[in-house]
């Protein structure tokens, strides 16, 4: 048996496969909603991410009736980004700046002004963003002084829950690439870039390959969870790799498309390549040696999530895609900009603003809700259009996270993108990445590529509709007017 952790925002999933990679039992454990002191500012609290791992793991022990003993090792995965700090005596400092926090702009330009857009990107093979790592430790840096100096060592989410697990400070490669300290092409930490940027380089933990042993859970965790001491746990991956594993995006030719919070198009890539714009990501896979590239919509499961708490509380999701699948396609000329949280792909811009686009008395709610599926489904086009850009072929995507659990949304994904949108047997995604990870680490399997082979299936498949797709290709390109047109504005 092996255990997948994964450490999203809204919550924490612990997940038992059996050697031949099916789901045994999943726990989910909430976290506290994130934090905004200000917009476009989030913080979440790392302890509250332990509690709620604690809580997950001792939940599907208990649900599956499975000892500790009989787990052969741990896999982590989480979300991305997000600035952990800890003092000297490996106390948390202040709580995370996480994945979508846009409040560093400043520090971004202070790099670029400083080291050169030039050098950063041949440091670690993308441009610096808001949204990554270091900008935020520069921020931290910037306007906490006091706190800065108490730094001694700099974890991503799930490493600061390896971190408890295990008593080491380790990460992985495919996490350590969206720090904007790493150098991607060569897979080890980019002192060329922290020392021109003066961040200490004893902050950095030790970094593995995903599948890698990174430590073992120690007593005090075996006592406090009913895990077993000694039990192995491996490098895992940025919640991104992970689900791109549990999807079996391993090898050239499939792509996937990952619906959470955050949207994300995401492709493998045999040798390293990127986009000199820097609208997609380059960062290592959770495949040794491999690399892939995302394209990363802020605000995807959020719009729905925004709409539903502002304009439709208590309703239930399933009942709002209904009432969507009441609308026309196109939603009667409206389009939603899902920019609630700025931008990355395409724009890469903290300041982009969110909202609807023409609305006429005769829009109902119905068309509200379908043009923000659409205006989240043509976000994740953009990427994907990045991606082919590139040279990557792509045959068929791969959907999951929870939008994709709709098939009305998997069926306006396949119209848009004008590709076959498949869905797997397996929806897990990262928690079930994270275990099959475990699975080669321990030497269950020889490589990533074997276990995704014996484990993961196709099951339904939504075919792009000849009456539809036009009509999407149409509201595609007014919906990519629009950004340019409303920039200046905000
Ligand atoms: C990826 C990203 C998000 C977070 C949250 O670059 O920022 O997907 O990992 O899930």
């Amino acid at each position: 048996m092996w255990l997948g952790i994964d450490i999203g925002t809204g919550g924490s999933r612990a997940l038992l496969v059996d050697g031949n990679g099916r789901v045994v039992a999943a726990h989910t454990v909430a976290h506290e909603d994130m934090v905004q002191h200000q917009p476009l500012w989030a913080e979440q609290r790392p302890e509250n991410w332990w509690d709620a791992a604690v809580a997950a793991i001792r939940g599907v022990l208990a649900q599956s009736g499975i000892s500790g003993a009989q787990i052969q090792g741990i896999g982590l995965s989480g979300q991305m980004h997000g600035l952990v700090i800890l003092d000297d005596a490996n106390r948390v400092i202040r709580p995370s700046l996480i994945w979508c926090d846009q409040r560093s702009q400043a520090q971004v330009d202070w790099v670029n002004q400083t080291v050169g857009k030039a050098k950063v990107l041949a440091c670690i093979a993308n441009p610096v963003l808001t949204g990554f790592t270091l900008p935020k430790l520069l921020w931290v840096r910037d306007n906490e002084p006091a706190q800065y100096e108490r730094i001694r060592k700099v974890l991503l989410p799930k490493d600061y829950v390896r971190f408890r697990l295990t008593g080491e400070f380790a990460t992985e490669v495919s996490d350590a690439s969206g720090t904007a300290l790493f150098d991607v092409v060569n897979r080890r930490w980019s002192f060329d870039l922290a020392d021109a940027v003066g961040v200490d380089r004893a902050f950095l933990p030790a970094c593995y390959e995903s599948s890698e042993i990174s430590g073992r859970i120690t007593a005090e965790v075996a006592a406090l969870t009913g895990l077993a001491a000694g039990t192995p746990v491996v490098g895992g991956g940025g919640d991104q790799a992970a689900s791109a594993v549990g999807n079996g995006i391993v090898a050239p030719g499939i792509v996937s498309c990952t619906l959470g919070t955050s949207g994300v198009v995401f492709a493998h890539m045999e040798q390293v390549q990127y986009d000199p714009a820097g609208r997609v990501h380059t960062f290592c896979h959770a495949v040794k040696g491999k690399w892939h590239v995302m394209g990363v919509t802020q605000g995807a499961g959020l719009s729905l999530q925004w709409f539903r708490n502002q304009l439709a509380p208590g309703v239930d999701y399933n009942d709002l895609m209904a009432e969507a699948a009441t609308a026309p396609a196109g939603s009667q000329g409206l389009y939603w900009l899902p920019y609630l949280m700025g931008e990355r792909t395409p724009h890469l811009d903290a300041t982009a603003r969110g909202g609807w686009f023409g609305l006429t008395n005769s829009h109902r709610r119905a068309d509200l809700i379908r043009a923000l599926i659409e205006g989240v489904s043509y976000s994740q086009k953009d990427c994907l259009d990045i991606i082919e850009s590139l040279g990557v072929e792509v045959a068929s995507v791969r959907a999951s996270g929870g939008g994709a659990k709709s098939p009305f949304w998997r069926q306006i994904l396949a119209d848009v993108f004008n590709k076959p949108v498949v869905t797997l047997e397996s929806q897990e995604g990262s928690a079930l990445g994270a275990a099959l990870l475990a699975m080669v680490g321990t030497g269950e399997y020889a490589d990533v590529p074997e276990v995704c082979a014996a484990v993961i299936r196709e099951n339904a498949r939504a075919e792009p509709q000849a009456t539809v797709s036009p009509i999407y290709a149409r509201g595609h390109a007014t919906y990519q007017a629009l950004y340019p047109a409303l920039k200046n504005l905000t």
